[in-house]
């Protein structure tokens, strides 16, 4: 069962009254995570991922839905969806939450999509748990999704799905009769054929996505993984063009395949970098840190963020340089996420220890080697992190895109800060022009980066971060979706509505 929760002023017209066509975003979670406190009231709190960051400026303001889970159990519906209502009001958009039951969380959510296509889509195949029960269960929350959907469109209507969660939910759709178009984005990765293969499901999920009418990757890398996948395992169809979209041509229809490298809204992180308020944050985490430079690491709670690797790596510098101890602080914060997993506690537990030792091992009266906090920051205190930080570390071991690396470039006003970039990360293929690349797996090498990293004179810095600035501030997630958008529907975001209330933000350098 699900209730819509529209906020009073939602429009279906524009100014001049002409009704218009809306988007619906369809992703497993909504932007918003409901949490109950310990006197038993409800509040919502914004939910932690890319995937979130990147859609919600996407929608804001722009009079469409937005279908998803709320993160709860169904048993808290009646409680819950007043609550929601009250907190979305003034976000300018739609929210339909789908309720999941206890066995859906397990199963669909923990199971398939977690221990099974998450691990799996990041070529951990030991991490992965094959389960017919988890397969089940995938079905069935990607049936009731479709339902949801079904719900809350008109037949103009553009539906975009989002994400490994959902792959099936066309399907459904197509099933139900619903002929809008339809289209699909993967914030993850696609595996090669040689791990992909492996998946019991294989040929289901490849038949789901030839069903949409475009779909979308993170890379050209990923793409070409999807391409060969189909090739192997369903068909041969006729591919025609090249760049950034291609249509694969089968018997029984064709479908578009796009390369869309997800981005950041990045006037919203330069501008709340500039601001008095980031100013002032920013001199007193300097204050904090006296006469030392900060190398910040901001995570997900999850294995394939190439944290424990990171610690070592930090550990080999303090052992091979001790003339840097006291003059560098590793601030990792490391955002909780997907608890009750079996391999995201055993993560935690290591992760725990690592900095336990490194920090008993190196540190002494006025010095702490990690600063490490298991929170999520609020955005001011992240920009403030970015801001201040000398060196980021973004070392994951695989990732669709990673926008904690845009989001430092963004933040980094002095232009001063040093990005160093995993080689596995989506986003080095935009990236690597200005970052220092390193394979996360090499300690050596890591640790070698993050000493050039901090020797690095202020010249080639500025140099560096002039271009990777220059880079996301010009494929930021308005172009993402215009470019996505013209490809799937042939609109662009110009073409759904503003309401009333909408002030662009000016300009960022
Ligand atoms: N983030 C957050 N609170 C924090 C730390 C990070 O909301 O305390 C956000 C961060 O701003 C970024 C997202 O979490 O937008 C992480 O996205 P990324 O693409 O780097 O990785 P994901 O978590 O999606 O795998
Ligand atoms: C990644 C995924 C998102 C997901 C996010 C947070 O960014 O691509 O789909 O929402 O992680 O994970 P969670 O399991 O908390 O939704």
């Amino acid at each position: 069962m699900t209730t819509s929760i529209t906020p009073p002023a939602m429009a279906k017209s524009d100014s001049k009254g002409n009704s218009s066509h809306k988007l619906v975003i369809v992703s497993n979670r909504l932007p918003v995570v409901l949490k109950q406190l310990p006197d038993q009231q409800w509040t919502v709190e914004p939910g932690s991922g890319g995937l979130v960051t990147a859609l919600a400026p996407v929608l804001r303001d722009r009079g469409g839905t937005w279908v998803g889970w709320p993160g709860t159990s169904d048993r808290d519906v009646q409680n819950t969806n007043e609550v929601l209502r009250k907190q979305h009001e003034g976000f300018g958009y739609s929210l339909e939450p789908v309720q999941l039951n206890q066995s859906e969380i397990e199963n669909y959510y923990k199971g398939f999509s977690n221990e099974t296509l998450w691990p799996l889509f990041h070529d951990l195949i030991d991490h992965c748990q094959f389960k017919p029960e988890y397969w089940e269960a995938y079905q069935q929350v990607n049936r009731k999704f479709a339902e949801a959907v079904k719900k809350v469109i008109s037949k103009d209507d553009f539906i975009w799905i989002h994400d490994y969660h959902l792959i099936g939910t066309i399907s459904y759709l197509r099933e139900m009769g619903v002929h809008n178009k339809v289209g699909f984005f993967l914030h993850i990765p696609f595996p090669s054929t040689d791990i992909f293969t492996r998946l019991p499901w294989r040929k289901q999920l490849l038949e789901s996505l030839l069903e949409y009418d475009l779909v979308g990757f993170q890379s050209a890398r990923d793409r070409r993984n999807f391409i060969t996948s189909v090739r192997t395992l369903v068909d041969k169809p006729k591919i025609e063009g090249k760049g950034q979209l291609i249509n694969m041509i089968r018997d029984s229809g064709s479908v578009r395949v796009g390369v869309f490298p997800i981005s950041i809204d990045y006037n919203e992180f330069a501008n709340l970098a500039r601001s008095q308020e980031i100013e002032s944050q920013a001199w007193y985490l300097h204050e904090h840190f006296p006469e030392q430079k900060i190398i910040l690491g901001v995570d997900r709670l999850d294995y394939t963020k190439g944290i424990p690797e990171r610690l070592h790596a930090y550990k080999e510098v303090l052992t091979k340089f001790p003339e840097l101890r006291g003059k560098v602080c590793l601030v990792q914060v490391v955002v909780p996420s997907r608890r009750d997993i079996h391999k995201y506690d055993d993560l935690k537990i290591e992760i725990d220890r690592l900095v336990s030792e490194i920090n008993g091992a190196f540190s002494y009266a006025g010095w702490l080697p990690i600063q490490y906090m298991y929170q999520s920051l609020s955005r001011s205190d992240l920009v403030a992190y970015y801001r201040s930080a000398e060196v980021a570390l973004v070392t994951p071991l695989k990732d669709g895109m990673n926008l904690v690396a845009k989001e430092y470039c963004a933040s980094n006003i002095e232009g001063t800060g040093v990005l160093i970039l995993s080689e596995f990360a989506g986003t080095v293929a935009q990236m690597k022009v200005g970052a220092i690349l390193v394979n996360p797996h090499d300690t050596v090498a890591l640790a070698e980066a993050i000493v050039m990293a901090l020797e690095m004179d202020q010249k080639e810095r500025r140099s560096r971060m002039r271009k990777l600035r220059r880079n996301v501030r010009g494929y930021d997630i308005f172009w993402w979706v215009d470019s996505f958008m013209k490809s799937a529907f042939s609109k662009d975001l110009g073409n759904f509505p503003l309401t009333a209330d909408y002030a662009p933000l000016a300009e960022g350098s």
